[in-house]
C-alpha cells in the first residue's frame, strides 16, 4: 500500500495569528498547536482581561487590552475561539478583507450562521470553520486511500458511539436547548459531508436521558444519499457501564474495500486513547499508523492549512464558513426532523 498523506504541509513563512478568547479550547489546543507548526502568536484578547493576561503571560506571548486593538492588527490571521453567539459581532470589528478562522460551531443556530455569512461576504473575510476533523492524520489518510481509489464507491457510512460523556464538567450547557447535535455529533456530520457531499435530507431523533443534566445526549441520525448509499450514526453518551463495550467508531465501506476509525479522544474521557485507522483493501484489514490524534494534530492541519491559502499556496479554502453554512443547515434539519413525529404505524384492526 503506497503511504497515505496525514499532514497539511505548511508554507515556509508562517503568518502570525492574533486569538480571540483565552478559554480552554485555546489553551488546550490553539496555542498548542501554532507552538508546534512555529506560528506566532502577536497577542490574545479576551474580555476577561485578567485570564488574557494569565494565558498569555504562561505561553509567554503577548495579551490586548482593548479589543480595536487585537481587530486592528495588519498581516495576520485572526483566530476566534469564542462563544458562537458572540462570532458574528466581532466579526463586524475586522479589517475588510481579512482572513480568519472560526471555531465551530458557526453561529448557535441557522440564524445565527446566516447573520455570520452576510458579515463575511459584506466585508469580504475569507473565513474557516474550525471543524477539524477533516484534518485529523486519520481523516486525510482515509480521504488519500478514497482519492485513490482503494476502496472504489463509498456505499456505506456507520458511526457508533457508546460514551459516556461527562456533560456536567461544562456548566454553560444546562439550560442549552441544543447539546448533542449542535456541539458534539456536528463533526461527524461535517466530515460526512466532507466525505460524500451534501445529502438529500435526514431523519433525526435526539433525546436526553433520565441521569443526564443536558437536553439531548443520545441521537439516531439517518442521511439520505439515494439508492446506493446508507448513512446512520448512532450516538449513546449515556452508555455507562464500563470501558468493555463502549465505542467511538465509524465504519466506510466502498465497492472494493472497507475503513474502520476509532476516535480514541472520546474514549476513557478525558485521557483519551490514541486513534485507529484499519483499512481492507484487499481482504486483509491492515493498521495504518497515525503520526498523531484528532487531538491535537488535526488542528496542526487545519490551520496550516489557512495558512496554505492566506500565503497564496492554496486556491481554496477548504472547510469555509460557506461551506460549514451547509453542516449547519444540516444540524437544523436534523432538530426539525426530531421535533416531528416519525412515519406512524398503521393501528390494529378492530377484532
Ligand atoms: N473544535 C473543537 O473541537 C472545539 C472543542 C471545544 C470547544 N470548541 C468551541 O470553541 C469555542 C470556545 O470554547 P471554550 O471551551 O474555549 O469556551 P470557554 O468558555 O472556555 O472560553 C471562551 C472564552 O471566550 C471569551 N470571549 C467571549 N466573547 C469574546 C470576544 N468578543 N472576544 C474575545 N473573547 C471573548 C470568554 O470570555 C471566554 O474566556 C466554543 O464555540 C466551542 O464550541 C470547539
Amino acid at each position: 500500500m503506497t503511504e497515505l498523506r496525514q499532514t497539511v504541509e505548511m508554507p515556509q513563512k508562517a503568518i502570525p495569528v492574533v486569538i480571540f478568547g483565552a478559554g480552554s479550547i485555546v489553551t488546550d489546543a490553539h496555542l498548542p498547536a501554532y507552538r508546534d507548526l512555529n506560528i506566532p502568536v502577536v497577542g490574545i484578547y479576551d474580555p476577561d482581561l485578567e485570564k488574557a493576561r494569565d494565558v498569555a503571560k504562561k505561553w509567554g506571548v503577548a495579551n490586548f487590552t482593548t479589543l480595536d486593538d487585537a481587530a486592528s492588527q495588519g498581516s495576520v490571521v485572526f483566530d476566534l475561539a469564542v462563544p458562537p453567539q458572540a462570532i458574528a459581532d466581532l466579526l463586524e470589528k475586522l479589517p475588510d478583507g481579512a482572513v480568519a478562522i472560526i471555531q465551530k460551531p458557526l453561529g448557535s443556530d441557522l440564524t445565527e450562521a446566516e447573520r455570520i455569512i452576510s458579515v463575511l461576504r459584506r466585508k469580504n473575510i475569507k473565513a474557516a470553520v474550525n471543524f477539524q476533523l477533516r484534518f485529523a492524520p486519520m481523516s486525510l489518510a482515509l480521504k488519500d486511500a478514497i482519492r485513490k481509489r482503494q476502496l472504489g464507491e463509498i456505499v456505506d457510512f456507520d458511526a457508533w458511539l457508546a460514551l459516556h460523556t461527562p456533560w456536567h464538567l461544562w456548566a454553560f450547557l444546562t439550560n442549552l436547548p441544543r447539546v448533542e447535535i449542535l456541539l458534539h455529533s456536528i463533526h461527524y456530520l461535517d466530515f460526512v459531508r466532507d466525505l460524500m457531499g451534501n445529502p438529500n435530507g435526514v431523519h433525526a431523533r435526539t433525546i436526553g436521558h433520565p441521569s443526564s443534566t443536558v437536553s439531548n445526549t443520545r441521537s439516531a441520525i439517518m442521511l439520505d444519499y439515494g439508492e446506493t448509499v446508507r448513512c446512520n450514526l448512532s450516538i449513546n453518551h449515556n452508555h455507562a457501564f464500563g470501558r468493555r463495550f463502549q465505542a467511538c467508531e465509524f465504519r466506510i465501506c466502498g465497492t472494493k474495500g472497507a475503513a474502520y476509525m476509532k476516535m480514541g479522544v472520546n474514549l476513557d474521557y478525558p485521557k483519551g486513547e490514541p486513534d485507529e485507522l484499519w483499512l481492507n483493501t484487499d481482504g486483509e484489514w491492515r493498521q495504518i499508523d497515525l503520526v498523531g490524534n484528532w487531538f491535537i494534530a488535526a488542528f496542526r492541519g487545519r490551520f496550516a492549512q489557512v495558512q496554505r491559502f492566506a500565503a497564496g499556496l492554496d486556491d481554496v479554502l477548504e472547510g469555509s464558513a460557506e461551506d460549514a453554512w451547509h453542516t449547519m443547515a444540516l444540524v437544523e434539519a436534523a432538530y426539525e426532523s426530531s421535533a416531528i413525529p416519525m412515519h406512524p404505524i398503521k393501528e390494529a384492526p378492530d377484532a
